[in-house]
């Protein structure tokens, strides 16, 4: 690493907010605020069983994944358009970039749209066409992550991938959400498989609430490349090892995991022990509309409690940009300018 300027504790906040960064583990469903969950109920004529925008957000007080899991779907059930989709998908955009977000790789769950009869195409090209109007007007390159859930069966997932292949182009990956318990990676072999024989790139969530063993099996029977969440690596420290001396990325997000109960509080978050033990750990929002903030404010709030410094915050950049899936010149050209950046505050020291 290259020689910091001194940045004193005042100026860090400022620092975080303006440093380019790019987010990894974004649900984009989970990017949907209730202003516009109502917005899109009153356009499609849909039924909310909430009264008002504060009705909704006064339920969101989760004890557990499957307690939010159980909201997050029924705020899901309004998008049905094409347009519904980009429209998700562009607020969540303008917000990123407003944030110095230069690069996203967005997750989205088709399953929830195609049981409701949602054709996948409208999903797709809805979440695709405004990826490609954030790159055309803020230069932010955004790609997409097919994720399967794994509360449904394997046949589901492969039904979901056949449908989606007219749109392969659209997508760079797959990945594995929802009930983590009682729903380990393996369910999953044969469909992952096939997804690496045609190229895509894959991810998996484990050790959010499950064990370190949902880790070791996403990476070695699903082939995972980055894992998400894994906090629970911590339990296990051969896992621990191994992370560190592959450089397997973890997409950590803080506010979720407290929110969530995963941690009793910021003050008790890992991320600092994953770093120490030379893990490539990255902060990422998870679902901004329920966990209570977007990138800028997961980086706040942890830097905060866990009395992180100005060199975590730049090597926390630095690994957003190397676990992404961009190309090896992009990746470059991003922790230049990621370099530039922290170089530039030395004029005002
Ligand atoms: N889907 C949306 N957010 C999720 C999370 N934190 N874990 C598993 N599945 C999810
Ligand atoms: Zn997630």
């Amino acid at each position: 690493m290259f020689h910091l300027p001194h940045i004193p504790p005042q100026r860090l906040p400022a620092v975080l907010r303006g440093m380019p960064k790019a987010e990894l583990h974004i649900h984009i469903e989970g990017s949907l605020e209730p202003e516009l969950i109502f917005k899109l109920a009153q356009r499609n004529g849909v039924a909310l069983p909430y009264a008002s925008v504060e009705a909704l957000r006064a339920a969101y007080a989760f004890t557990d994944l499957q307690s939010f899991l159980d909201i997050y779907y029924a705020g899901a059930s309004v998008l049905l358009k094409e347009q519904d989709f980009f429209d998700m998908a562009w607020a969540y955009l303008e917000k990123a970039a407003a944030e110095n977000v230069v690069h996203a790789e967005i997750f989205f769950d088709p399953q929830t749209h195609t049981a409701r009869g949602v054709p996948m195409g409208s999903v797709i090209q809805g979440l695709h066409h405004a990826c490609q109007r954030a790159h055309q007007e803020f230069g932010l390159s955004a790609k997409l992550i097919l994720c399967f859930l794994r509360h449904l069966s394997e046949a589901d997932a492969f039904a979901t991938l056949e449908a989606a292949l007219p749109y392969r182009h659209h997508f760079i990956g797959v990945g594995l959400d929802s009930s983590e318990m009682g729903h380990p990676p393996e369910k999953f072999e044969r469909v992952f498989a096939r997804c690496r024989e045609l190229g895509l790139r894959v991810v998996a969530h484990a050790g959010e609430e499950g064990p370190p063993a949902y880790i070791w099996s996403a990476l070695d029977v699903l082939g995972a490349e980055r894992i998400d969440h894994g906090v629970q690596a911590v339990h296990d420290p051969v896992l621990l090892r191994r992370l560190a001396d592959a450089q397997v990325p973890l997409t950590v997000c803080p506010l979720s995991n407290v929110k969530l109960c995963v941690f009793p509080s910021m003050a008790q978050h890992n991320l600092r022990q994953l770093l120490d033990a030379g893990l490539c750990a990255t902060v990422n929002s998870d679902d901004p509309a329920y966990f209570g903030g977007y990138l800028n404010e997961n980086y706040l709030q942890l830097f905060a409690a866990l009395d992180l410094e100005p060199r975590h915050a730049y090597q926390l950049a630095f690994n957003s940009f190397e676990a992404s899936f961009a190309d090896e010149a992009a990746k470059r050209g991003w922790e230049r300018q990621l370099k530039s950046y922290f170089e530039g505050l030395r004029e005002h020291d």
